[in-house]
């Protein structure tokens, strides 16, 4: 039995950077903040804590002269100018993936379009992207495209720029986008799921469905682990999501002879390797050993 691990698991560029700027705003001021998770995973963020990095999910809290880092995410329009004019000053940690698709949304704004963003509606990255352009339509699949068009067919003449959410899964992109270019007469698109996700995603596929077993890492709150976890289950048929590596059941690697590990991108690498770790030992103990197979055998010589 064995255990393989994809090769993209893990920390994705803008993550890091993310971390990166944190620490290094960390040490440089006697205390700064954060608004909002720093990035989606619950043991990252309580490292920052400790390293002096307070969390405050309101914008309110922060006064003049303070120090605040922007999210990987990205932080609403209006946030971050009521912040500028309160005189906060602001690192900017959002991914620059995502920053792309607000000047994008701003774009569009300005040129009369309506931006129309597959993604999730109530994910911070997702409403930090909309708030750069009024009126922007928040769609989360094919069914919802459909939908929206049927619910005012004079949807179909207006003038569209279409994106994606950085973590959305390419599938129902493309759908989604098929559904808009075949129905509307003015649609503008771009493609801005970001390489670090579409990586990640054709791995997991490819690796789920040469696993009998696929474990994937990864806060329940980050997007594209969740995504992960939804694309290995369309080719493997026994997926766990965890967390750390203390949610592994040894039930979960019972009657399995490859088993699969992959992470979401705001998963840091020692939970991983924990991970790892475990479930290659429980493979091994659950193994038959040489001695093992003796002890079977004095056994049964007993009972006889
Ligand atoms: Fe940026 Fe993509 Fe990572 S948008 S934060 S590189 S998952």
């Amino acid at each position: 039995m064995q255990v393989i691990l994809a090769e993209s698991a893990g920390f994705c560029y803008g993550v890091k950077r993310a971390v990166e700027l944190a620490q290094k705003t960390a040490e440089e001021t006697k205390g700064c903040w954060m608004l909002g998770d720093l990035i989606h995973n619950a043991h990252v963020v309580e490292e920052l804590r400790s390293a002096g990095i307070g969390k405050t999910e309101d914008p309110a809290a922060l006064r003049h002269g303070d120090t605040v880092i922007i999210r990987s995410h990205g932080e609403r329009r209006d946030v971050l100018e009521a912040l500028a004019a309160k005189g906060v000053r602001m690192v900017d940690a959002a991914c620059p993936n995502v920053t792309r698709i607000q000047k994008l949304a701003a774009k569009a704004g300005e040129e009369g379009r309506t931006f129309v963003l597959i993604g999730e509606a109530r994910h911070p990255e997702v409403m930090a992207i909309a708030s750069y352009c009024p009126g922007t339509v928040v769609l989360d699949g094919p069914e919802a495209a459909e939908t929206w068009l049927r619910e005012d067919p004079s949807r179909r003449d207006l003038p569209l720029t279409a994106a994606a959410q950085t973590t959305c899964i390419r599938e129902i992109f493309e759908t989604s986008l098929k559904i808009l270019k075949k129905e509307c007469t003015n649609v503008e698109f771009f493609d801005t799921i970001c390489n670090a996700t579409h990586k990640r995603q054709s791995e997991a596929a490819e690796l789920a469905s040469q696993v009998d077993v696929m474990v994937v890492v990864g806060d329940r709150k980050s997007a594209n682990t969740k995504h992960l976890t939804e694309i290995c289950s369309r080719q493997c048929p026994a997926v766990y999501q965890i967390e750390r590596a203390e949610e592994l059941k040894r039930d979960f690697l019972t009657g399995c002879s490859v088993a699969g590990l992959t992470a979401g991108a705001s998963t840091p690498a020692g939970i991983i390797k924990e991970v790892y770790t475990t479930m290659s030992e429980e493979i091994k103990t659950m193994e038959p050993t040489e001695e093992s197979f003796e002890e079977m055998l004095e056994k049964s010589f007993k009972t006889l």
